[in-house]
């Protein structure tokens, strides 16, 4: 997955200029700036750092992260503002500071294979500070719009192949959640769930606690 948007980050962004999609992102941006404002906040899976850019310019402060060095140092640098610092880490096992109020990850749900959610969501409330917000949003399955469904597992993951300019194919594991499986996984770690749909788009927050 590192590898794949590595390669893909010289046209990453331009899944965020589609004209049907454009209305949705505004009002997806509006709900996460909302969330994030003030806050302190660790932004797992970074990657070319669109988000960093509109979370940077709200947050009281912000820690840019991915997998990839190169992805997380240039999301970094991309903010108008010095202040978004950056490091190299595993979303799946991340540190985080007593200081961070908010844990923001976009677009990183979905890849998370499905028999790993829970997993994933533990080692999460077991890291954060208690009662921290964490606020995910990733895609809804729209036909025609969304590269389709190539084939699934026996567990459930549905897997997409995707082909970069340079001629390079690529089974990327990508899942569409619905709000309630959404709610009852995010309801094992956290309380105050709120899942929000829009119509490429879905937005969830909670907050996170310990069992
Ligand atoms: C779909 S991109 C999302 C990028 C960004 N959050 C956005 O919404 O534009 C997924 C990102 O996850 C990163 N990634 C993959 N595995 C990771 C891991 N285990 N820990 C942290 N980042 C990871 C990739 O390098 C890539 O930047």
């Amino acid at each position: 997955l590192k590898a794949y948007y590595e390669k893909r980050a010289p046209q990453y962004e331009e899944i965020y200029s589609r004209l049907e999609r454009r209305s949705d992102l505004a009002e997806l941006e509006s709900a996460l700036l909302h969330l994030v404002a003030g806050k302190h906040v660790l932004e797992l899976a970074c990657g070319t750092g669109f988000w960093t850019r509109r979370i940077a310019t709200v947050a009281g402060s912000l820690l840019a992260t991915d997998l990839s060095k190169d992805l997380a140092l240039s999301a970094a640098s991309s903010c108008a503002s010095g202040t978004v610092r950056w490091v190299t880490m595993d979303a799946f096992d991340p540190v985080v500071s007593h200081e961070t109020t908010v844990i923001v990850a976009g677009f990183l749900f979905s890849h998370i294979p499905t028999e790993q959610v829970r997993n994933v969501l533990e080692k999460w409330s077991e890291s954060a500070p208690d009662g921290t917000l964490l606020v995910l949003f990733d895609n809804l399955y729209v036909a025609g719009s969304n590269t389709p469904i190539a084939t699934a597992d026996a567990a459930g993951n549905t897997y997409q192949l995707r082909e970069l300019p340079d001629g390079s194919s690529h089974l990327i594991l990508k899942n569409f959640v619905d709000a309630r499986s959404l709610e009852a996984q995010l309801g094992t770690v956290a309380d105050r769930i709120s899942v929000r749909g829009f119509e490429y788009y879905w937005l969830a927050s909670c907050h996170l606690h310990r069992r």
